[in-house]
């Protein structure tokens, strides 16, 4: 296929659900412009409205209301937190330091997702849980006076890293963290700050001492580079044109892929560069381009978890062997992603294994092939379908539908940015 024209991708998930909680807790009322309206996005607004908070309905293209509650109040029943682990476990954050009981639960896939990386950690500040299904959901926590709490995470996680920051806040007591390898993305921190809470990061610690407060806000969430990423590799695998992405969150804890696709001969420019709220925003300009074969570090891994499903069909399209060390994590995603990524790629012809836990991928020109398994995992049907656009590929993807938990319109974007002709404007699209 040929690209042509510029795109809008839609609202940043791990902004959004970030700023509906903030909003959520902040008394009076916040304008949240380009936020996510996807099924997780919705899922936050939805648990945020059971515990007291009102929100306007998340639409596209029409900001979201919330008036603040200063304090969440006791929910009448479960939060079911659909398919959204950020949703989960930045709210157990939160939770923590209420002083009433909540029961969490989700949909099959959220269910089997692990949450002691954030209850032991959280239970160690105070909290009180109790499990209802060993390590996964429903899960119910008793908020308490919290602890400080001097933590080295097991893993590298945001998820983990801000349902302790918010625990601090919220319970209003010092916080010191230290992930693994590589720094996972920091939003969390960036908006404390912006609420004069001291973030400071020293010799990989990060230290969150309480003091600010949080007001009600007005603000513009970017657009999300890991919805970017899919047009990005779809613009990279084309055979001709230029396509723009215009207004992406370019916040280096989340642009690692930028980084190795260009390693590995992407044709991609930033421009317009800008500042929303504390984060960092660009229009990408992308080109076809010939792709060759990288490793990607452990310590890279954190900034671009969620590129993996792409990087990985993009891998399978570049010449040579591209490695991922260490990728376990991906394990515990949406889906078994690790074993998926290799199985599908292997379903559609390519070759993929899984070592220990590494990804080895090896390219070829072979035009893919076959039947998509994606057990509802947005990011891999997304992933799939930017290979489809492969010339002559003849690939089914079992569920196209769940791309819409974080990329509402998927199919339709992906439409739109191709032109069988000679490149010429597509039509803007929104988000
Ligand atoms: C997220 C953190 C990442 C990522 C997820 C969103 C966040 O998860 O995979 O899609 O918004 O904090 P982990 O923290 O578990 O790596």
């Amino acid at each position: 296929m040929n690209v042509a024209g510029s795109v809008r991708v839609p609202g940043d998930k791990s902004i959004t659900h970030r700023v509906l909680l903030l909003a959520a807790l902040a008394r009076g009322t916040s304008n949240i412009g380009g936020a996510l309206t996807s099924l997780d996005a919705r899922s936050t607004a939805r648990v945020l409205r059971q515990l007291g908070a009102e929100l306007s309905p998340l639409r596209p293209g029409v900001p979201v209301t919330v008036r603040g509650v200063g304090k969440f109040r006791r929910p009448e029943g479960p939060l079911f937190c659909g398919n959204s682990g950020t949703t989960t476990r930045l709210l157990l954050g939160l939770l923590s330091a209420h002083r009433f009981s909540a029961t969490l639960t989700g949909d099959r896939s959220l269910r089997r997702r692990p949450m002691r990386r954030v209850t032991v950690p959280l239970a160690s500040m105070g909290a009180r849980f109790t499990e209802g299904n060993g390590d996964g959901l429903p899960l119910t926590v008793k908020g308490e006076r919290l602890r400080p709490i001097s933590y080295e995470m097991p893993v590298s996680s945001a998820q983990i890293k801000s349902a302790i920051l918010l625990a601090g806040m919220a319970g209003e007591v010092d916080v010191a963290l230290r992930e693994p390898h590589g720094r996972s993305r920091d939003h969390t921190e960036r908006l404390l700050r912006a609420f004069g809470y001291e973030v400071s990061e020293d010799d990989g610690w990060i230290h969150f001492t309480p003091g600010g407060h949080l007001e009600p806000f007005d603000v513009q969430v970017p657009g999300d580079p890991s919805s970017a990423a899919f047009l990005v590799g779809a613009a990279t695998l084309a055979q001709a044109g230029e396509l723009m992405i215009a207004a992406v969150g370019i916040n280096p804890t989340r642009t690692g892929f930028l980084d190795v696709l260009r390693r590995m001969g992407a044709a991609i420019r930033l421009e317009n560069r800008a500042d929303s709220f504390g984060e960092p925003v660009g229009d990408l300009v992308v080109r076809p381009a010939s792709l060759r074969g990288t490793e990607v570090s452990a310590g890279e891994i954190p900034g671009l978890i969620d590129e993996i499903p792409l990087l990985a069909v993009l891998a399978s399209r570049a010449s040579g062997i591209t490695t991922f060390r260490q990728v376990g994590e991906l394990r515990v995603k949406e889906s078994d992603r690790l074993g998926l990524i290799a199985e599908n790629l292997r379903a559609v012809g390519a070759e993929a294994e899984v070592a220990g836990d590494d990804l080895v991928v090896i390219g070829s020109d072979r035009v893919p092939k076959g039947r998509v398994r994606t057990a509802a995992d947005h990011r891999l049907a997304m992933a799939f379908a930017v290979l489809g656009t492969v010339q002559g590929a003849r690939i089914t993807i079992d569920d196209m539908a769940c791309a819409a938990v974080s990329f509402p319109g998927f199919p339709d974007t992906l439409k739109r940015i191709s032109s069988r002709r000679r490149a010429e404007p597509a039509p803007r699209t929104r988000a």
